[in-house]
């Protein structure tokens, strides 16, 4: 029954969310109706911005406003990402920042040794202040995502993700880890972090949620302030740069957490007092502690894009919450605006946003903005105004006087990106940040027996450190790319050994010598932004593995203790029916240790350290939040916690999925892969990394974007046959909608034509049925086509056993990128059976 329940929500679900990311990104959002998304600033609070104006440093902005062309202006207001830009053309156009985006690198190169970004931040710096072309020469400032500690940099400490702080309810460590991260920053010559994330989820299901501390405002608010003081110091104290600190940016203004349905970059369609009191309460004290920027959210509320709402930017954050920085627009952001495209948004300028984050559409924004401000159609005013919150943030931050990056206070100190101070606050942070939700009197383990620890990820940081870690994804990397850091499997088998115990490490449960108990750690895997959109709070089905491992150890009387990585409460009542005792670790980062700390006892059986994180957001009881919470908001037991009856849940099968999306945004859903062979099947290869080979070097599959960025996988084939195949090793049941009027949808577009192509199903591991031959012109646009179930069926197949609901067999030389394949009724052209 519970199966049917998921399925039904599954289904529909995951086809509404898929549709409206793919709408959010794809179109600029329609004209909100009349009144819709306006807000009424005189109902927000008043505060403070404590950050005292400087005559003296306002009198040299309005001598560089004298002094600057309207070029040089404009050049202030664009941001490029280092990716699709030079020292050259910094030197030429004099753009007020840079930043380097998830995937972005020195040198191209998202893994970079520290040392080059340090280089680079040289290059640039002394690119934006060269005065040979007569200019006034503005130092440019880097912003970068150092939003769990500065993870982007090989070697860096990696702070657990903020829901994992969220659980610790510790102000004072949040605010050593904004020192700290800033501390690290500083070594490699950035002066920006777009951080802390404030948001404040309200649904789980949006794959941004482990970013925000907390789903309740008043504990997200708790810790601006003392994150934004850990980053930047005392709001009166100007020139960050002779100190250990950068400015800070309070993301994404506003309600990003709002969406409706949990979608990235969706719509929040809540009120306007719900705006206030949920999204923007945590802006209350980043204001009062100065905060330097702020970010505007790619949402939109009530239908109308934040990125141009100047009743919101303009209104409340700037008139009347008294934001005394600068704001700056999102990832290309401005192209969804209402009117706007990637390369012309004057609009976003006009409604408050004083700086384009215009990654890769920097010239033309750039030249939009100048060609319209000489035309006089944006007004000088408010381009003057907008410079000048940006050289007053410029001002505070110490850079006309700081010289060169390599040349400031920690650049280059090389020991402490990583230090062992700095690696004690993120185990802390652990530590603190883990949650006890059932313990039947096996925690603390003692120490001295033998432990076995199972399941996936125990020996894997970038498991533990999830999105936003080294690349975009925080996918693609291995151990060795976290030099000083400690897996939790590390530090279990530190901790027990020291001891005097035993360790072994068996990702699959299986042992030689029974232990004393076991530890099995699961989890979900990393994912940034849309990538992690979910249809349902459940676990993603080939995720549930380790179910069948803990209850293997638990039919041999092995004591079971599961250990959850996640970057959100997801309904796993299997794991907690089995285990004995259940722990969520959150998304811990590099310092694995601090798992131990707790789990393991000392010597006599005592805890060394107790439990003390709660919920940061409620513990659903399905996959469904509307069937209420399992455990509220602000649960977590202790060591000191009374035992209680444990009442067994209900489950739901392993093996039940959302049975209608196979391949999304260019990657497989979950418990499906992509797979390229022969047509004959032979020499297949698993597509999990891009760029990969395939078929002995005959075809190179690549990450392309689409409706989204990565948003397609990209074929080129050089010759012979090929076959991509969307596949799985469990059997799906697709009889119920062969009889309906469903189709097989794969997105596709086509840039070299196949001699030959055809569509083909697999069951139970094998050809079925025949294929369905079709034509796939080369016209170099994403087309939806479907091919409807029933082809196969009256051509033999089994379809209650479709093991590859879409294989795409092509003959010769080819070039097609496919971004989906799913389930439905939607196709822009349906192939007939042929
Ligand atoms: C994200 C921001 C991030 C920016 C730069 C955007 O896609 O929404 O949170 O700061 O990219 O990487
Ligand atoms: C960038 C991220 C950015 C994202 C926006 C990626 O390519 O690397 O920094 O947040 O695009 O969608």
């Amino acid at each position: 029954m519970h199966a049917s329940i998921r399925f039904a929500l599954g289904g529909a679900a995951a086809l509404a969310i898929g549709g409206g990311a793919a709408l959010a990104q794809s179109q600029p959002a329609s004209q909100p109706t009349d009144g819709h998304g306006l807000a009424h600033p005189a109902i927000w609070p008043k505060y403070h911005y404590p950050v005292p104006r400087d005559p003296a440093v306002e009198a040299k902005i309005a001598d560089l406003l004298k002094r600057m062309t309207l070029a040089e202006k404009v050049g202030q207001l664009v941001q490029a990402d280092l990716g699709s830009i030079t020292p050259a053309d910094m030197k030429k156009y004099h753009l007020g920042s840079i930043l380097v985006g998830g995937n972005s690198g020195p040198n191209g190169n998202d893994f970079s040794p520290a040392p080059d970004w340090l280089k680079t931040a040289d290059e640039f710096y002394l690119a934006s202040i060269d005065k040979s072309d007569g200019g006034v020469g503005i130092p440019e400032i880097w912003g970068i995502d150092a939003v769990h500690g500065h993870a982007n940099i090989i070697g860096a400490t990696v702070f657990p993700q903020n829901i994992g702080l969220g659980a610790m309810r510790d102000p004072a460590l949040i605010e050593k880890i904004g020192a700290a991260t800033a501390q690290e920053v500083r070594v490699t010559g950035q002066e920006w972090t777009f951080a802390p994330t404030v948001t404040v989820p309200q649904d789980y299901r949006w794959g941004r949620a482990y970013e925000g501390y907390s789903s309740d405002p008043k504990l997200v608010a708790s810790y601006v302030g003392a994150m934004v003081r850990g980053l930047q110091g005392p709001p009166d104290k100007p020139n960050l740069l002779a100190r250990d600190k950068i400015l800070a940016s309070t993301k994404h203004f506003l309600a990003d957490g709002g969406t409706k349905n949990g979608v990235d970059q969706g719509d929040a369609q809540i009120s306007e007092k719900e705006l206030r009191d949920i999204h923007g309460l945590p802006y209350g004290p980043a204001i009062e502690n100065g905060v330097a920027t702020v970010m505007v959210s790619f949402s939109s509320w009530q239908g109308r894009k934040m990125t141009g709402n100047k009743s919101l930017i303009t209104g409340v954050l700037k008139d009347q919450m008294g934001f005394g920085g600068f704001t700056v627009s999102d990832w290309n952001a401005h192209g969804q605006v209402e009117g706007c495209t990637n390369d012309s948004c004057p609009q976003a300028l006009m409604a408050g946003i004083d700086m384009y984050m215009a990654p890769d559409s920097w010239k033309p924004i750039y030249e939009d903005l100048l060609k319209r401000a000489r035309a006089g159609t944006i007004p000088l005013s408010r381009i003057d105004e907008a410079v000048s919150d940006i050289l007053r943030v410029k001002f505070r931050l110490g850079v006309f006087t700081a010289g060169k990056p390599s040349d400031r206070l920690l650049s280059g100190d090389w020991k402490i990106l990583g230090s062992p101070e700095h690696r004690a606050i993120a185990r802390q942070a652990v530590r603190e940040s883990l949650v006890l939700l059932k313990n039947r009197g096996v925690l603390p383990l003692k120490p001295g027996g033998r432990l076995l620890v199972a399941g996936e990820g125990a020996d894997d940081v970038s498991r533990a450190a999830g999105g936003w870690t080294i690349s975009w994804q925080g996918t693609g990397l291995t151990n060795a790319m976290f030099p000083g850091s400690t897996t939790l499997w590390a530090g279990l088998k530190q901790a027990v050994t020291a001891a005097g115990g035993s360790a072994e490490l068996s990702p699959d449960g299986s042992f030689t010598k029974k232990p004393d108990a076991a530890i099995v750690i699961f989890g979900e895997k990393p994912y940034a932004e849309f990538q992690g959109d979910r249809a349902t709070l459940a676990l993603d089905a080939d995720l549930t593995g380790p179910y069948a491992t803990m209850r293997k150890l638990k039919a041999q009387g092995i004591p079971v203790v599961a250990v959850m990585i996640t970057g959100r409460p997801l309904e796993v009542n299997p794991a907690l029916n089995t285990a004995d005792a259940f722990v969520v670790a959150w998304l811990p980062g590099s310092e694995g240790g601090g798992l131990a700390d707790v789990l393991i006892g000392d010597k006599a059986g005592k805890p060394r350290f107790d439990f003390r994180g709660k919920l940061p957001a409620a513990w659903p009881k399905t996959p469904s939040m509307a069937d209420g919470a399992l455990f509220a908001f602000g649960y977590g037991l202790s060591y000191k916690s009374p035992r209680t009856a444990w009442k067994p849940l209900p489950e739901i099968a392993d093996n039940a999925r959302d049975a209608r999306v196979y391949f999304a945004k260019g990657v497989p859903a979950a418990s499906w892969s992509l797979v390229l062979g022969n047509i004959d099947r032979a020499d297949e290869k698993r597509i999990t990394t891009v760029p990969a080979d395939a078929i002995g070097g005959r075809a190179h599959v690549t990450a392309t974007d689409a409706a989204v960025q990565e948003g397609a996988r990209r074929v080129e084939v050089n010759d012979g046959g090929a076959a991509l195949a969307v596949s799985s090793h469990d059997p799906i049941n697709v009889s119920r909608e062969t009889n309906g009027d469903v189709l097989v949808l794969f997105t596709v577009k086509v840039d070299k034509a196949p001699a030959s192509a055809a569509v083909a199903l697999r069951c139970d591991g094998s050809a079925c049925g025949s294929r369905v031959l079709v034509s796939l012109p080369a016209n170099g646009k994403y087309v939806r086509y479907g091919v409807p179930l029933k082809c196969f069926a009256a051509k033999g197949a089994d379809m209650t056993k479709v093991t590859a609901p879409f294989i795409l067999e092509t003959t010769g030389p080819a070039d097609y990128s496919l971004s989906e394949v799913r389930l439905g009724s939607d196709a822009e052209q349906v192939l007939p059976c042929g």
